[in-house]
């Protein structure tokens, strides 16, 4: 198996360039798919304790046989417990249900600017960092403003920025905020999920051009763009075929167009992380 093609971090780490999404993948059926995912070459996994299966995701890590030191393991904190101490205790969870000592990578998954505990949050992230609990630390859905917050009141950025990023939405705002910074992005419904903008009409005609699915010119027109997508798939066929995107390349004309479809409505729901809050 070729190995995946990786992406360093900010703070000396590398992950995947592409990784495997776990929503909402949960139970048998769901810890066969999330095994069968490793079994075809993903190395990296994203869950969450909101998707209420870091359970699944640790026996489809047992199950698979993949070592565990070739896995990056991402979850991500929920809202409710946001909070200094409350991310100490909540983290302890997380690896326990995922049956591991530390994680690869810990985010926050939304900032919940309302309740404005995010730093705080942040702060006791860098503390599971430095202790070694935790190699990398992130954020999910930060804004470029949240972003700056966190860098002015901890003098740390994160590692990672999880963002809604699709052809609906292609995010180029704050992708070249994250360039300036040396920020890594990662995609979240990177497919555009329900949205299916692999369906237009501009993609299939690319994705003929190269021999490839409309589905792997998507995943590699972020790739192209320097961003880590995680596309979710059940089906193992289309699991080997999200990852089968490093033998082809987009041009800078496939580039532009796949992103002229963006649009300032283009959210698949109405996720902007200054009004949208998850607990
Ligand atoms: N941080 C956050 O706030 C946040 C929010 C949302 C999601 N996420 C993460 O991002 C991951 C991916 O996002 P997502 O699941 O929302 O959307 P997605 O990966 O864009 O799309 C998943 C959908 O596309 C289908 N699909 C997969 N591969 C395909 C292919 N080659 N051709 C056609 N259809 C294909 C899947 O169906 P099948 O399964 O039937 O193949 C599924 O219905 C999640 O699993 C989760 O880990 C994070």
């Amino acid at each position: 198996m070729t190995s995946l093609p990786v992406i360093p971090l900010n703070d000396g780490h590398r992950v995947p360039a592409l990784g495997f999404g776990t929503y909402p993948l949960t139970g048998p059926e769901g810890v066969t798919a999330i095994a069968s995912a490793l079994g075809v070459g993903y190395r990296m996994l994203d869950t969450a304790v909101n998707y209420k299966n870091e359970t699944e995701v640790g026996e489809a890590l047992r199950v698979s046989g993949v070592a565990r030191r070739d896995i990056t393991l991402t979850s991500k904190l929920p809202g409710r417990d946001h909070g200094y101490d409350e991310t100490l205790r909540s983290f302890e969870g997380t690896i326990e249900r995922l049956g591991v000592e530390k994680l690869d990578l810990y985010l926050i998954h939304w900032p919940n600017p309302s309740v404005n505990r995010f730093v705080d949050t942040w702060k006791a992230m860098i503390r599971l960092r430095e202790e070694g609990r935790v190699a990398s630390i992130g954020v999910s859905n930060f804004t470029e403003d949240f972003l700056t917050r966190l860098a002015a009141e901890t003098g740390v950025l994160p590692a990672v920025n999880q963002v809604e990023l699709h052809p609906y939405f292609p995010q180029e705002a704050l992708l070249e905020f994250h360039r300036e910074h040396g920020i890594a992005t990662e995609a979240w419904s990177p497919l555009g999920k329900r949205a299916k903008p692999h369906e237009e009409a501009v993609i299939g005609e690319i994705a003929e051009r190269h021999g490839v699915t409309p589905a792997q010119a998507v995943l590699r027109w972020h790739i192209e763009r320097g961003v880590i997508p995680i596309p979710k798939s059940a089906t193992p066929a289309r699991q080997a075929q999200n990852l089968d995107i490093f033998g082809f390349e987009l041009d800078e004309a496939d580039i532009a167009a796949i992103t002229a479809l963006g649009r300032p409505d283009g959210r698949l729901f109405d996720g902007d992380p200054n009004t949208h809050e998850e607990m």
